[in-house]
């Protein structure tokens, strides 16, 4: 695997060995799992060349604290990488993607963002969507891949990419997770055990809801899944249902459409998200 800490390098890699091959890209934070190894391995099975970037993007997050608390493990993260045949990582510092004082860009994503992740973390996807921006920019991927796990921010990557006319074709892939069912997520590192064990309550929850969804009011299966998170020591930003295409929350169901139960939840102070397709 060859490393590059800098955009420059890479683009110029990638003009002379990236040309008539299919290049899928993977873009990260670090703190890899197996969550994102399911992305690498989707890739190197697609494309010719496996692109992987590990950046800590500060503008998408809310707080330094946040910021600074997300987990950090760069070695293991390259030997899991070397391990799964990714062909190159860009690593780089934050003056190789922002210019100094550089702030999010303010896109315009409508009834995708003004709701659940977009009302709890106010600028969040404004900072996924610059760093995106600039990244499938420099990769020029045929194809990225994302995480369903974090369901809103693939819609939006899917609609920037539109916006933007980016010819990168963006694919989601399922939720990987833990024997309990707990999904996988770099944050996941921050639990001790026994919140872990607290934490599995949060799918439990999302299966009920899937189970009982056809036969019972949202209201009583939201109210029911938020007492039973809470007797766990669970504090819920949100639980709703909404309409995937559109992320417009909804309590009426409409059978032609498809829905999702999404949820944002802290465990031990630890700020987990997870969904299922209904
Ligand atoms: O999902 C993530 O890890 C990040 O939001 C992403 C897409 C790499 C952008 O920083």
């Amino acid at each position: 695997m060859i490393i590059f800490d800098n955009q420059n390098d890479l683009k110029l890699h990638l003009e002379i060995n990236g040309v008539n091959k299919k290049i899928g890209f993977v873009p990260t934070m670090g703190a890899l799992h197996e969550g994102h190894i399911s992305l690498i391995i989707e890739s190197t099975k697609k494309c010719e060349l496996t692109i992987c970037s590990i950046f800590i993007n500060p503008t998408q997050f809310d707080s330094k604290e946040d910021l600074e608390k997300y987990p950090k493990t760069i070695e293991q993260d390259i030997l899991l990488l070397k391990k799964n045949n990714c062909d190159i990582l860009y690593s780089p510092n934050k003056s190789d993607l922002y210019k100094s004082g550089e702030k999010a860009k303010k896109y315009n994503f409508k009834s995708l963002e003004s709701v659940l992740e977009g009302i709890y973390r106010p600028n969040h996807f404004n900072g996924v969507a610059t760093i995106v921006d600039k990244l499938l920019n420099i990769v020029k991927a045929d194809y990225a891949y994302f995480g369903l796990k974090d369901l809103q921010q693939t819609m939006i990557i899917k609609e920037l990419v539109k916006l933007n006319k980016i010819k990168t074709r963006i694919i989601g892939l399922p939720t990987i997770r833990e024997i309990n069912g707990l999904a996988k997520s770099s944050r996941n590192k921050l639990l001790s055990v026994e919140n872990k064990e607290n934490a599995s309550h949060i799918y439990k929850q999302l299966l009920i809801i899937k189970e009982n969804f056809k036969q019972n009011s949202i209201d009583a299966l939201l109210k029911n899944a938020k007492e039973k998170l809470i007797n766990n020591n669970i504090t819920i930003d949100y639980i709703e249902i909404i309409e995937t295409n559109t992320f417009k929350i909804s309590r009426n169901i409409n059978s032609k459409k498809e829905y999702a139960i999404c949820i944002a939840a802290y465990v031990n102070g630890v700020r987990l998200i997870d969904n299922l397709i209904l």
